[in-house]
């Protein structure tokens, strides 16, 4: 982008972690009480683990897909469908999230890096299609007919995330990074505000307490995401914060 556009209408680059979702009742992963505290990830977000019980990894996400049915944004996602309205430039939120709170937020320019839980996979096929209900192991893909080849289409640890080139792209190009309720403790994407910062982005994280990496950003904002993020949002579209 050239810089006189830049300036005209910086783009900003928005990565989201649990702590967006945990005030819409959905949890966190290493918070008190969060998922991993309850369950050893090997186990139920590894393709190992897959491989060695399918149907303890297929009751944990049907598990997390019942949770997800009654969950609806917060002010912090709803903050941030606002600014990609009223924003002049361009605003791409990547989320490590694989619920649907964006979406239903408003939000249009989103990449699921971790997937989405409500989509199902085959993998015999690669047919995604979307899907709320429980996985029966049994049941055929609708598009191939193979049977005990679904898994939902969420990134576990030691897989590829989606969508690398496209944020790659967008943090050597954006003026601003925010990360939202993100540990940092996972990469790539605790590694982003790095990659924004090299490429000349202004960097602040939203978090409801320093991340492992706030150290990498310009500025912090600590609170809890329904209120912190509303009020960055307002700053950002009355022009009191870049
Ligand atoms: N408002 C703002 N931040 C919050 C709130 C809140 N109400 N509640 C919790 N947080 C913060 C916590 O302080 C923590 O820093 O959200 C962060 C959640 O961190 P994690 O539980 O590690 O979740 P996340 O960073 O999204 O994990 C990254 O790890 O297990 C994988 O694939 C999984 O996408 C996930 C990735």
């Amino acid at each position: 982008m050239t810089p006189n556009k830049r300036a005209l209408h910086p783009s900003i680059v928005i990565l989201t972690g649990a702590g967006i979702s945990a005030e819409s009742g959905l949890g966190t992963f290493r918070d008190v009480g969060g998922l991993w505290t309850r369950y050893n990830l090997e186990d139920v977000a590894t393709p190992e683990g897959f491989a060695r019980d399918p149907q303890l990894v297929l009751a944990f996400y049907s598990a997390r897909r019942e949770n997800l049915a009654g969950a609806r944004p917060n002010p912090a996602h709803l903050a941030i469908a606002r600014l990609e309205r009223e924003w002049a430039g361009e605003v791409l939120v990547v989320t490590q999230n694989v619920d649907d709170l964006h979406e239903q937020a408003g939000s249009t320019r989103l990449l699921h890096m971790h997937g989405e839980l409500a989509k199902t996979r085959c993998m015999a096929c690669g047919d995604v299609c979307t899907d709320r209900a429980a996985i029966d192991p049994g049941r055929a893909c609708a598009a191939c007919g193979h049977t005990g080849e679904l898994r939902p289409d969420v990134v576990w640890f030691g897989e590829m995330p989606y969508h690398m080139d496209e944020i790659e792209v967008a943090l050597s190009d954006c003026a601003l990074f925010a990360a939202i309720g993100t540990s940092g403790s996972v990469y790539p994407a605790a590694g982003f505000v790095r990659a924004a910062r090299a490429a000349g982005a202004r960097t602040v994280e939203l978090n409801l307490e320093p991340s492992e990496v706030r150290s990498a950003f310009h500025e912090g904002r600590y609170g809890p995401a329904s209120e912190v993020v509303p009020a960055w949002v307002e700053d950002l579209l009355s022009g009191r914060t870049g």
